[in-house]
């Protein structure tokens, strides 16, 4: 049996090409050691995870995770545990994890988030009656904008007034601290993050979450005062919810899962956005598609017809595969002995899809640097050839709704709005966070709008 290759280097080095050039890191790796190799994650992390990005390992491990073969424990994601807490879905593990998705999952199923098509296509409107002619705008800042009015309304039924101006101020804020791939080192050397004094980077996260936490605590309070049947957002369902003894999920645990929710549902979302935006705008024959598909439309736009325009849904499908926000699954971890590619693995083993390499993969995508959404019109990928939400136990609870949220947003802001690319071009990938963003701010300019008068 062979012996699983990895990456060279002493793990201080390789976990800081890792938090400042994942690309590159994986590219190397991918070139010198092939379709599985050994890698440091996290400082903290004492093991060596194991990435996958052949389709068929990645499939075997996302269709045996449920605990027998492998298990997706909540604990080996305890990265994120400083800015969404413990008490939620991504740190959760086995049947408290299940449970929680089953609470949640409910309002995040596509039947479900029809209602909320007119609301996102309303936010999008209002935010761009807001983008003047002549205007130079940063694009990710309104995407940012969108996705976090949409992820409230779902969460909590509202998305304007003096709590939410607040909680948006201080969310931007604290996502900032980690935006670019220097400042995204505290993440993986979590010792930058301990709390010396208010002057710290430690302390500034602690101020920042205990003034969140003043807002969400004061939100849910209210809602449990005022507690009424028949909402259906999030944090109703929640506060509903009891467990096998009647127990009903604490101030805590709501803290911490809407957060989480907040957190995951609009930062990635506005990330994908920024990237579709900006392959739309820097190449012409992609825009010009995209408008002849749109102007089939007469004075209005409606939400429902965009969701199923196959060339906006390829669009948004190609920004996902070449720039797939999350460049990993969460990890896997094997409980009983497997072998995948001819490489055994032992139980304690730990396992992480790579979808970044899997989508980047000439085997399955010709030329695969190249944006090119016919390919997704040309063939069908099968869920573990094209990835970008992950898959299994784990499978991302917002798939739904981001792929509803990008086609509604691009389509209204496109049939509205043209615009010109201002940044210089090109836009490289880099990390923001534990996500995959750009290099360099995306611009545009409004040349003209026909937004109908009556909005
Ligand atoms: C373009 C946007 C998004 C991308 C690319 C994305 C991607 C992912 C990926 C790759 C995972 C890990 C899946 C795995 O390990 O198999 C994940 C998990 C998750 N995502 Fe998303 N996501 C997006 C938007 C959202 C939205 C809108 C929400 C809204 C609530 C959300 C909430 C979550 C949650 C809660 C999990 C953890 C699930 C669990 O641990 O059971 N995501 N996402």
């Amino acid at each position: 049996m062979q012996t699983i290759p990895r990456a060279r280097f002493p793990k201080i080095l390789q976990i800081f090409r890792w938090a400042i050039d994942p690309v590159g890191y994986m590219q190397k790796n991918f070139s010198r050691c092939g379709d599985v190799f050994q890698s440091p994650v996290s400082w903290n992390s004492p093991e060596q995870y194991h990435l996958l990005s052949r389709p068929e390992d990645i499939q075997y491990m996302l269709t045996h995770d449920t605990g027998r073969e492998l298990s997706a424990p909540g604990e080996l994601n305890n990265i994120f545990e400083s800015l969404i807490g413990r008490q939620n879905v991504i740190l959760l593990s086995g049947k408290q994890h299940k449970k929680r998705r089953q609470l949640i999952m409910p309002p995040f199923h596509r039947e479900h988030l029809e209602k909320y098509n007119q609301a996102i296509q309303e936010i999008t409107y209002r935010d761009i009656a807001g983008w003047w002619v002549g205007d130079s705008l940063d694009v990710r800042t309104a995407m940012q904008r969108i996705t976090l009015q949409v992820i409230l309304k779902v969460v909590f039924g509202f998305h304007q007034g003096k709590r939410y101006q607040k909680l948006k101020q201080l969310l931007s804020l604290r996502l900032n601290m980690s935006s670019t791939p220097l400042t995204s080192l505290i993440i993986f050397f979590p010792w930058l993050q301990k709390d010396i004094g208010d002057w710290s980077i430690g302390g500034r996260i602690r101020q920042l979450a205990e003034e969140t936490d003043e807002l969400l605590f004061a939100e849910i309070e209210e809602r449990r005062a005022s507690a009424h049947a028949g909402r259906m957002d999030i944090l109703s369902l929640l506060i509903a919810a009891k467990d096998e003894e009647g127990n009903h999920l604490s101030n805590q645990d709501l803290r911490d899962e809407l957060l989480t929710l907040i957190v995951a549902g609009h930062e990635t979302t506005a990330t994908a956005l920024t990237w579709a935006m900006y392959w739309i705008h820097a190449l012409p024959e992609v825009k010009q598609k995209l408008l002849s598909e749109l102007e089939a439309f007469s004075e209005s736009v409606d939400a429902g017809k965009l969701l199923k325009l196959p060339y906006l849904t390829a669009v948004c499908n190609e920004t996902l595969r070449i720039h797939p926000v999350a460049m990993l699954t969460f990890p896997r971890r094997v409980e009983v002995p497997l072998e995948l590619s001819g490489y055994q693995f032992s139980p304690g083993d730990l396992l992480v899809g790579c979808i970044y390499l899997l989508h980047q993969r000439e085997d399955l995508y010709a030329q695969p640097q190249q944006f090119r959404p016919e390919r997704f019109l040309e063939r069908q990928f099968s869920p573990y050839e094209f990835m970008p939400f992950g898959g299994g136990v784990r499978r991302c609870i917002g798939t739904a709704l981001a792929q509803c949220e990008m086609k509604i947003v691009l389509g209204t802001i496109l049939s509205n709005m043209q615009l010109s690319l201002t940044s210089a071009c090109p836009v490289e990938p880099a990390r923001r966070g534990v996500t995959l963003g750009q290099n360099a701010p995306v611009r545009v300019k409004t040349i003209e709008k026909y937004i109908p008068a009556h909005r």
